[in-house]
């Protein structure tokens, strides 16, 4: 298929490009590259064969993106652009609610241009909110408690909307749980900007001496250990998700829903121990307070993508530890590291600017 790909130099959006390139589709990348780099996108053609085309924009240019997918001609779309921190998106939240929300209503008119109605959209376990039982399941009440999981829900009734209203449309919401690792040739991986939120990608700083330790958001959870619990995914089945949503896109309607996780929970100090085992050396920690909004623990149900798509995670999280300190390890600069790379990826914009 022709699929375009928001947001596709990004963390998520690099790894499923080389799963969809892997499997024979051809891709149209969009990107602002606010969190993105053309040098994932020069990576990914170096680990690929097959059709890469990428164009510089914002999500919100609504003219520049119908330009660009009347151009192509997708026969599907996978969204992805967005801003991603919950933090900042309580402080900023016009911004959040103008890049996730109108950026999707954006798109999605570019789509109805080109004659485009299957989308697959990058969706988050943050829509449900504080469990009322877990493991999560599709049908989990959906209460967010952050401008960013707003953002997601309202993107996600949009599209649901929009499916309704179009007996041809398609719609695959599939909402992540926690992706850490990176692909096995550690040429890709994820790059945050500034001093990351996440725990993976601050503890690989942390193994590399560019923060001095990591400081446990609290120990004192009802979980076992008392520290957080998440549903750790490898980047890579992730990115396989798309591919297998991809498939069964091709042959229904309406819009459909599915949590891609592994079903299995870690706790924070599992995390920490699988890295330092990746390490080789055991790496410094402290505990701190409790995070505000963090909750006590989060597990996806993750059988209605098995039966499905067909889908299912392959990896385990001493995977993912290895493969996110082989990224990390050969790029502790993320993708700033490699600027003298070559930037040759982007098709020159008045190609595809619609004529005045
Ligand atoms: N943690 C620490 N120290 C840190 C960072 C995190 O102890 O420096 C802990 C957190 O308290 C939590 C766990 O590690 O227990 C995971 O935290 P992350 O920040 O890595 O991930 P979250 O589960 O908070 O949030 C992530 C994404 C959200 C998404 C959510 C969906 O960041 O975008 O998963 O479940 F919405």
């Amino acid at each position: 298929m022709r699929v375009l790909v928001t947001g596709g130099a990004g963390y998520i959006g690099s790894h499923t490009l080389v799963e969809l390139l892997g499997q024979g589709h051809e891709a149209c990348v969009v990107d602002s590259y606010d969190n993105g780099s053309p040098i994932a996108l020069d990576r990914v053609r170096g680990l690929t064969n097959g059709h890469l085309e990428a164009h510089e924009a914002d999500i919100r240019d609504t003219a520049r993106l119908t330009a660009i997918a009347t151009a192509f001609a997708p026969d599907a779309v996978i969204h992805f652009a967005g801003l991603k921190a919950v933090g900042e998106s309580v402080a900023r939240p016009v911004d959040y609610y103008d890049v996730n929300v109108t950026g999707t209503l954006s798109l999605m008119r570019a789509m109805a241009a080109a004659g485009c109605g299957r989308i697959i959209f990058s969706s988050s376990a943050t829509v449900y909110g504080e469990p009322e039982y877990l493991p999560y399941d599709e049908a989990h009440p959906l209460r967010p408690t952050s401008v960013y999981g707003q953002t997601k829900r309202m993107a996600e009734q949009i599209l649901t909307d929009w499916a309704a209203a179009d007996p041809a449309a398609t719609v695959m919401l599939l909402r992540y749980f926690n992706p850490v690792g990176a692909h096995a040739s550690g040429r890709i991986g994820e790059d945050p900007h500034d001093i990351p939120n996440n725990l993976m990608p601050y503890l690989a700083q942390v193994a590399t001496g560019q923060r001095d330790r990591l400081v446990i958001h609290g120990d004192d959870y009802d979980t076992p250990d008392g520290t957080g619990v998440r549903d750790y995914i490898h980047v890579v089945d992730l990115a396989r998700a798309h591919v297998a949503a991809l498939d069964r896109a091709a042959g229904v309607t309406g819009a459909e829903v599915y949590n891609i996780g592994t079903g299995r929970g870690t706790s924070v100090r599992e995390m920490v121990a699988a890295f330092s085992r990746a390490v080789g050396r055991a790496l410094p920690v402290t505990v701190g307070p409790r995070r505000p909004g963090d909750i006590a623990a989060m597990e996806a149900d993750c059988s209605l993508a098995r039966q499905m798509l067909g889908w299912q995670a392959q990896y385990g999280i001493d995977d993912m530890a290895r493969s996110l300190w082989v990224w990390q390890s050969a790029n502790p600069e993320g993708y700033r590291g490699a600027a003298g790379e070559s930037r040759a990826s982007q098709t020159p914009s008045s190609e595809i600017r619609p004529k005045p």
